[in-house]
């Protein structure tokens, strides 16, 4: 497996910052995030649609798009920043050290190129060996994700959602990456076959040891299979902390809501209350902090500053009032 020293930090993102440059205005979608992904970890992300959890992804590698730019930041990776890369060392750090699942990734195989000709294509692109070893290899990962290499000539068409979506996964993992970020992997599928290649992804994890960055919205599944959960809120991380202690104890009253709006695969049975008023509008955001129009615990100060993402405890981070900055500590 290509891996670094097996403890430590993989993935350090310092203070980064993405805008949409829409005609109106700037959209600032990604606001002054500091993230820490450890070597190892699955580390979940989540919250709710349009926090910017799709743009953060995206800029870690540097695949957004105009109209998004990227004003302010840094993305660490192994000690070395991604976003001041030149773009042939980039390359090498997409797909060989790092890959992306994104979401509705299963549709976007190719529809008229055999799976195994795409699994070749994306070997063959990176690593310097012949055909033959490329389709070996590429029957091997099938395997690994439990489809049997008879399939390899089929086209897309030709297997089930859930089939693709291991595929795909598949694609991912055919260069040993580090890391692997994956962007809502499984929401197009049932949650039979999404627990199912959950499961599958955890035993790979297990054999292989990547780290990954798993975004989405379903916070049961983060539960079960995320060592952290960082919760979004618009465009800014306001809580981060083991998947327990979110699960069982937030701090934030959005993680709060949030936990409160799904049930839970384990856990004892409760009324889920969901959260009130409507996300954050980032076109026209309120001073202070974001979700303070729709607190139950707003206090004044939270309608005039920001608070700062801040640790409450050791390895515990949350960005609310109702925790103050300690004297004299840095934002
Ligand atoms: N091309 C674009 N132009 C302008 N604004 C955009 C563009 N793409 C995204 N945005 C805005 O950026 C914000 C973050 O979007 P993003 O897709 O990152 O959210 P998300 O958390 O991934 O949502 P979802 O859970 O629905 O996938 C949203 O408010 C969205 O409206
Ligand atoms: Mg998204």
């Amino acid at each position: 497996m290509n891996q670094g020293s097996s403890t430590g930090t993989i993935l350090e993102i310092r203070n980064l910052c993405v805008d949409y440059l829409t005609e109106k205005k700037p959209v600032r979608a990604v606001d002054r995030v500091n993230l820490t992904v450890k070597r190892g970890e699955t580390l979940g992300l989540a919250g709710e649609s349009g926090c910017g959890k799709s743009t953060l992804a995206f800029s870690i590698l540097r695949l957004h798009k105009p109209p998004a730019l990227i004003p302010e930041g840094e993305v660490i990776f192994n000690g070395e920043d991604i976003l001041c890369m030149d773009e042939e060392r980039l390359r090498r750090i997409r797909w060989n050290d790092i890959s992306v699942v994104f979401q509705s990734a299963m549709n976007c195989l190719n529809p008229v190129v055999s799976i195994r000709d795409q699994m070749c294509d994306v070997i063959l692109a990176h690593r310097n060996i012949s055909k033959a070893d490329a389709v070996a290899q590429a029957a091997n990962l099938l395997e690994r994700v439990g489809i049997s290499p008879d399939r390899m000539n089929d086209y897309p068409h030709q297997f089930s959602g859930g089939m693709r979506q291991r595929v795909v996964i598949a694609i991912a993992l055919a260069l040993d990456p580090q890391m692997i970020i994956m962007d809502e992997p499984t929401t197009a599928l049932d949650v039979v076959v999404e627990r199912e290649i959950m499961a599958k992804l955890e035993e790979l994890k297990h054999q292989f040891g990547f780290t990954i960055l798993l975004i989405t919205h379903d916070l049961s599944l983060l539960g079960e299979i995320s060592d952290r959960i960082a919760i979004m809120y618009g465009g800014r991380i306001v809580e981060l902390a083991t998947s327990e202690q979110v699960i069982l104890d937030p701090k934030h009253p959005y993680t709060n809501g949030l936990i409160n709006s799904f049930p839970l695969l384990s856990g004892e049975k409760k009324v889920l209350s969901g959260i009130s008023g409507f996300p954050v509008n980032l076109w026209d955001p309120p001073p202070g902090c974001y979700f303070a129009p729709r607190c139950e615990a707003c206090m004044d100060i939270c309608k005039r500053e920001n608070p700062p993402l801040i640790e409450i405890e050791p390895g515990r981070q949350v960005a609310c009032h109702l925790f103050p900055t300690p004297e004299g500590g840095a934002e």
